[in-house]
């Protein structure tokens, strides 16, 4: 059985629809924890499902290096085989990467390598693009630059808001994210090819 922490930044949408698809017997995967960088709302789904969650709060931190240092202790207590970041809204620092990389995936609402950073789905309806997407990468050094394990397209209907679009996308990211969850269990994926 495939492991995962999940670290997340907000709401947790896509944290509540994984914690839902793992629960099923037949998933290959299970969440053994769930993180936040903030006193995030959506930790309230991992109590929902009776998973063990933590916050280490950046603000909390003098560095960047510090509070990488707070979250490794953090997760190194629950030594999960793969890190997935859900709506993290922040860069991890060197020395999270050096300690977990190539074992971290990020899902990302936009077609990468378009549309990279904090505000995709915004930057494609502001773009005039008529397609965005979703992705799923394993996580490196830089803004969402990783490689690509899955997209796929999303069709932006005329008029949507970026809400309405941010909504149709994360249903494509969820299956994603799925699938490439079952590809690393059976290993038709093997992460540890990525590493740099
Ligand atoms: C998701 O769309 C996720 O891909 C995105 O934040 C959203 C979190 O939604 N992440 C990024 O944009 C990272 N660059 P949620 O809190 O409702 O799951």
């Amino acid at each position: 059985m495939l492991t995962l922490a999940v670290l997340i930044s907000g709401g947790g949408s896509n944290l509540r629809a994984l914690l839902e698809e793992t629960r099923h017997p037949d998933f290959p995967a299970r969440v053994v924890v769930v993180g936040a960088d903030r006193d995030a709302q959506g930790l309230f789904h991992a109590e929902d499902f009776d998973i063990p969650s933590f916050a280490v709060p950046y603000s909390s931190y003098e560095t960047r290096e510090q509070w990488g240092e707070a979250l490794i202790e953090q997760l190194a207590r629950w030594n999960a085989d793969v890190v997935v970041l859900s709506g993290l809204m922040r860069l991890l620092p060197r020395n999270v990467l050096d300690r977990f990389a190539p074992h971290i995936i990020n899902t990302h609402p936009a077609y990468l390598p378009e549309f990279p950073g904090a505000h995709a789905v915004r930057d494609a309806l502001a773009a005039g693009a008529t397609e965005t997407g979703a992705s799923v990468i394993v996580v490196d050094g830089g803004v969402d630059s990783g490689p690509v394990l899955r997209r796929e397209r999303v069709a932006i209907p005329a008029g949507a808001t970026e809400a309405e679009l941010h909504d149709a996308i994360k249903l494509v990211e969820r299956r994603l994210l799925s699938e490439v969850l079952v590809d690393i269990a059976t290993e038709k994926i093997r992460l540890e090819e990525y590493r740099a």
